[in-house]
């Protein structure tokens, strides 16, 4: 019976555990668990999503207060086309977060960035531009273009000194989705060097629509798998979605995927940055719980608890602060979800949006319970403590159970006294 450590993800001559952890904004994967996966021999990621906040947070930089003061001024204003970020500043976030990331990494494995192209940034791509650049500049192993086509990215690193040396992957729901990249690049003669796949039962935000419960991951991997043969292109394929015991990925491996990139299980890793209690509420989630709905701004179907604090919240657009869901012309289908209830009751009290949330803000404060179709199965990994909570794992044990477990079997934590007793 085979185990995941039975196989490597290979780049070049470069041998890895044939596990990624992917990328989880807002600092949801931090820094601490992505270099926990790196030291451990698989890919961790980081994410750049509000990168400016997360450095606030980090370092004690002072990014968003001084956004805020400058456009201060506009809070009372239902256009946000002026609210811009200050490119040389967003570059200086991106460097320090990635930065000292890459400083503290330790072992034989690496550390990615998960860029997310729907951060439209009220200017989408020179903001990108900025971003995926300043990420390379940074010593960044790989980066992970995520959420939208990011059929122009490549081009806007083409001229970075790292653009074929740092690893660069995308992530895609079909085979139609690859097609489209690699028919756009190709006049960049610069391959993907990795491709993770991403099913209908991941957490976040979904690449397919509403009809999302039709498709089935392992029906996509071998789609492209079969695509990529006719085309001859050897390129890793990384299977994501739903992928919760070692033997789940094993059976990845064997329909010709070269990794797997997991997610929910590390969200109650001590390592994962969502806050103890919103763990407790991971942990103790069943299955109706946990449901796909359309109140993200950017369009995708997101999958969420449902008791999420973030639906039916009416607070005020935060865009002077944060605005990284602004499109190129100042819009956020929140704004505009908001703009109709403050029509309806003008003294702007006891306002509630219920089509869209306030993304930036919900996501900032762990407001917004985004977690994989799998998450009901999270109590069973762990003990329950006598207080009634669950006992939160460490990220290596959780690793670790990826890589070496068998017959769909999941490794306990050592029992703690208190259950013991
Ligand atoms: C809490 C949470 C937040 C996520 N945030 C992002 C994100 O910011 N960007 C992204 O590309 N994927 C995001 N994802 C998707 C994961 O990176 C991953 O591909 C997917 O969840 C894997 O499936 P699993 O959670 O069933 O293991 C998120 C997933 C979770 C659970």
């Amino acid at each position: 019976m085979k185990r995941l450590d039975d196989f490597r993800l290979r780049f070049g001559k470069q041998e890895l555990v044939p596990i990624m952890i992917g990328g989880m904004g807002v600092d949801i994967s931090t820094a601490e668990l992505a270099l926990e996966a790196a030291r451990l021999g698989g890919i961790g990621h980081i994410s750049d999503a509000m990168v400016q906040d997360v450095s606030d947070r980090r370092f004690d930089t002072s990014f968003v207060k001084e956004k805020t003061k400058l456009y201060k001024h506009n809070i009372d204003n239902s256009d946000k086309s002026l609210v811009q970020f200050d490119l040389g500043r967003l570059a200086e976030a991106t460097k320090l977060h990635v930065g000292k990331t890459m400083q503290a990494k330790k072992g034989p494995g690496m550390v990615f960035v998960n860029c997310m192209e729907k951060l439209t940034m009220n200017g989408p791509k020179e903001t990108l531009q900025v971003r995926l650049n300043s990420s390379l500049d940074a010593g960044i192993d790989g980066i992970t273009l995520s959420a939208g086509l990011h059929l122009g990215s490549f081009a806007l690193m083409a001229d970075h000194p790292r653009f074929r040396d740092a690893k660069l992957g995308i992530i895609v729901s079909s085979v139609r989705a690859l097609q489209l990249f690699l028919r756009k690049t190709s006049r960049l003669n610069r391959l993907p060097d990795f491709i993770i796949i991403e099913g209908p039962l991941a957490g976040g935000h979904l690449g397919f629509g509403l009809d999302w419960a039709q498709f089935d991951l392992a029906t996509i991997v071998k789609e492209i798998k079969l695509y990529l043969e006719t085309e001859k292109l050897d390129i890793p394929l990384v299977a994501a979605g739903g992928i919760f015991t070692g033997t789940d990925a094993v059976n990845f491996m064997e329909i010709g995927a070269s990794a797997v990139q997991v997610a929910t299980r590390f969200t109650v890793a001590h390592e994962c940055g969502l806050p103890s209690k919103v763990k407790q509420e991971y942990f103790r989630a069943s299955e109706e719980d946990i449901i796909v709905n359309t109140v993200s701004p950017t369009g995708y179907p997101m999958r969420m608890l449902k008791s999420t604090p973030a639906i039916g919240s009416g607070i005020r657009p935060n865009c002077e602060a944060y605005g990284y869901l602004l499109d190129g012309n100042g819009g956020c289908a929140y704004i505009n979800a908001y703009n109709e209830q403050i029509k309806i009751h003008p003294d702007g009290k006891n306002i509630s949006v219920v089509d869209k949330t306030c993304l930036c803000t919900h996501m900032r404060n762990y407001n917004c319970w985004t977690c994989g179709s799998t998450t009901n199965r999270l109590k069973d990994t762990t003990y329950k403590l006598p207080d009634g909570t669950y006992m939160e794992l460490s990220a290596e044990h959780i690793f670790r159970d990826y890589q070496f477990s068998v017959n769909n079997e999941i490794a306990m934590p050592e029992m703690p006294e208190l259950v013991k007793a």
